[in-house]
């Protein structure tokens, strides 16, 4: 009798996925500056959330540090992608710290929208994750003005100086779908908050949920690549999950776990905004390692978002050939 041919696994590559131009951006900074200055280059906090990136800098000179304590006087800081606090940054400046800002624009943007809030009387309701940097950085604008909260239930529990003065904003990187549901708990709750629906998740971060969104009922199991401490990776896992497909967190190839497969014909493979996009291809080439697969890309979104340089990195007029 001959032997029964091994069914073909699909492998559904939703996109975008991977590498944000935030991360891209953060990512070039360092590797500038290590080029240009030589290390050691210090970091404040995780460039960006993901293990592999971090190690590879690490690898080339670059010394991550929780806080700007642990940097030497006169020492290269960068600030991470996630963002800062404004006294964070005064601390540098007045330790003569020479700091570049590798801080996403978009969230950059959250910030200026909770500094203009504040400025203008309004309490900040910030959506977010306690204790995510992002979350401590744009709290830290207005630290006397920002309430934070992370579910309906806690806008139940508001207590706000003034339901007149209200603005709300969210971190960039949680789940359109979770932000929405909370700013119409805001809304109802304050009919007078200023603020708009999940405007303030970023482009790549609803990209990603989209594309995911799209395969997830054709899929028996989700592999999303990133970090555990990726907020927008989680939210991967969590979407599938949500739509009752099994889902894993994976920091690469490695963490799979051949049990998941056993029955999975169709297995879709995602990465958050942090994840290379070469942890992505090891982990269809170990799938292909177990038997024969058909790739299938499911363009959602094209991404043409590019973030320029910090100014003093920007190759000057005379270098430009
Ligand atoms: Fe920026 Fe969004 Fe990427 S906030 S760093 S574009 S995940």
């Amino acid at each position: 009798q001959e032997p029964q041919a091994t069914a073909t696994r699909r492998v559904l590559l939703p996109a975008p996925r991977s590498f944000c131009a935030g991360v891209e951006r953060a990512i070039e900074i360092v590797e500038r500056l290590l080029e240009e200055h030589g290390p050691p280059v210090y970091v404040r906090n995780q460039i960006v959330h993901n293990a592999h990136v971090v190690a590879d800098l690490e690898s080339r000179g670059a010394v991550f540090v929780g806080e700007l304590d642990e940097v030497p006087d006169d020492a290269l800081v960068v600030f991470s992608a996630h963002g800062v606090a404004p006294a964070v940054e005064r601390e540098a400046a007045a330790r003569g710290l020479d700091a570049v800002d590798a801080t996403c624009p978009l969230v950059a943007k959250v910030h200026a929208e909770a500094k203009r809030a504040a400025e203008g009387g309004d309490t900040v309701i910030l959506i977010g994750h306690e204790g995510h940097e992002e979350v401590v950085g744009t709290i830290g604008v207005a630290p006397d003005r920002t309430l934070l909260v992370e579910s309906t239930d806690e806008v139940a529990a508001l207590d706000v100086p003034d339901p007149a003065r209200l603005t709300y904003l969210s971190q960039t990187t949680l789940a359109v779908t979770e932000v929405e549901t909370i700013a119409e708990a805001l809304k109802r709750r304050f009919p007078d908050i200023k603020g708009q629906g999940a405007e303030d998740i970023c482009y790549a971060t609803s990209n990603r949920q989209a594309a995911v969104a799209a395969v997830v009922d054709e899929a028996d199991l989700v592999l999303v690549v990133g970090s555990a401490n990726s907020s927008n990776s989680n939210r991967l896992v969590e979407l599938a999950r949500n739509a009752g497909v099994s889902a894993h967190l994976i920091e690469d190839a490695a963490a799979i776990d051949p049990a998941w497969l056993a029955g999975a014909a169709n297995v879709a493979v995602t990465a958050g905004a942090s994840a290379p996009p070469q942890l992505v291809d090891e982990v269809v080439r170990s799938l292909a390692a177990l038997g024969p697969i058909e790739i299938v890309e499911r363009v959602h979104t094209h991404e043409t978002q590019e973030f320029l340089l910090p100014q003093r990195l920007r190759p000057s007029a005379a270098n430009r050939p």
